[in-house]
């Protein structure tokens, strides 16, 4: 293996990368990134036939012939979507997906022949573009129990999660599946929490996490300032009750969850 990577290192110049062929290259990219597929050829040779391919059945996508001076892509199959988005890269033989989209996600292949031949996989992934999600307030009416519901809802994302952070604790959450569809999560938050903690909802998918934080002025002030009356000094016991109402809340945003699917 060594003698024969100093072997093509003198008489090609380029560097082959060995005992890596069973190995899957994961690429993540967020929607409208560009994917970028590396060769990992510092310098293309007279020598060298790439091909690159997409999905299963295989379909060519690109291909370069270098003694012929032949940089090929072929972005009308396997339909259409990679139309006017295929980019090689003249020195390296590497490819550029750009603009990309959750349809381009799937398994690429690249052969590169030359004194030898290698083929290696690329398992791709791209991820919607996360949206903030929102925080409403759930009822509209001041509740005689000195609590405002609110509930954070996202749109679809495929996979990731939906969760409320106090403050930095994870208080409550619920993880999406690639078939999950809108998603809320309610909180029960108490008149009085106001300034003791901080509230926030934070999506996220594997790559990258959107955060909002609970304006409790905008969302409970009114109410807060309507019943604060007797309730001003007010204590943790009361946390438990909520924790009660929370849980049975979650039941209900598990099953909207499950439903969804
Ligand atoms: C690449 O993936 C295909 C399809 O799963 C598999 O048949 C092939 O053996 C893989 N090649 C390498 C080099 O891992
Ligand atoms: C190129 O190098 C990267 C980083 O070492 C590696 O993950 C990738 O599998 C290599 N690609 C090929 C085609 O060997
Ligand atoms: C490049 O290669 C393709 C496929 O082999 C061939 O159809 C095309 O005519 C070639 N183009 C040039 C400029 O050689
Ligand atoms: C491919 O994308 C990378 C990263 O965006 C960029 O640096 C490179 O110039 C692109 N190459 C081609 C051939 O478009
Ligand atoms: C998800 O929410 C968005 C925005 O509220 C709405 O336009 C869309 O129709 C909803 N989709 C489903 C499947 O409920
Ligand atoms: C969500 O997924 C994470 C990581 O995979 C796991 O640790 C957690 O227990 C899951 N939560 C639920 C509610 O299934
Ligand atoms: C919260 O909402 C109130 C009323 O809409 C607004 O005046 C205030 O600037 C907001 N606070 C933050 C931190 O966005």
């Amino acid at each position: 293996m060594f003698c024969s990577f100093v072997f093509c290192s003198l008489c090609f110049g380029n560097l082959v990368v060995f005992g890596n062929s069973d190995a899957v290259t994961v690429v993540q990219v967020t929607e409208g990134d560009t994917v970028t597929l590396q060769t990992n050829v510092t310098q293309l040779l007279e020598k060298h036939l790439i091909t690159w391919t997409f999905g299963y059945p295989e379909s060519r996508i690109a291909e370069i012939n270098k003694e012929a001076g032949n940089f090929s892509t072929y972005d009308d199959v396997p339909d259409g979507r990679f139309r006017n988005r295929l980019k090689l890269d003249h020195q390296t033989g590497s490819l550029n997906i750009t603009n990309s989209r959750t349809k381009d996600s799937g398994l690429y292949e690249v052969t590169i022949k030359s004194k030898t031949e290698n083929t290696y996989n690329f398992s791709v992934t791209v991820y919607t573009r996360l949206a903030a999600p929102v925080i409403s307030s759930s009822s509209s009416e001041c509740s005689s129990l000195s609590i405002c519901s609110l509930e954070c809802s996202s749109e679809i994302v495929g996979h990731g999660s939906l969760s409320w952070y106090k403050e930095n604790d994870l208080w409550s959450g619920v993880n999406l599946s690639d078939l999950s569809s809108n998603i809320s999560l309610p909180l029960v938050v108490h008149y009085w929490d106001k300034h003791k903690h901080s509230y926030s909802c934070v999506l996220r998918n594997p790559i990258s996490s959107q955060t909002r934080y609970l304006n409790f002025t905008q969302l409970c002030g009114a109410c807060a300032v309507a019943t604060s009356g007797g309730h001003a000094h007010c204590c943790d016991s009361t946390e438990a009750v909520l924790r009660l109402v929370f849980t049975a809340l979650m039941g209900v945003a598990s099953l909207t969850a499950i439903v969804g699917q």
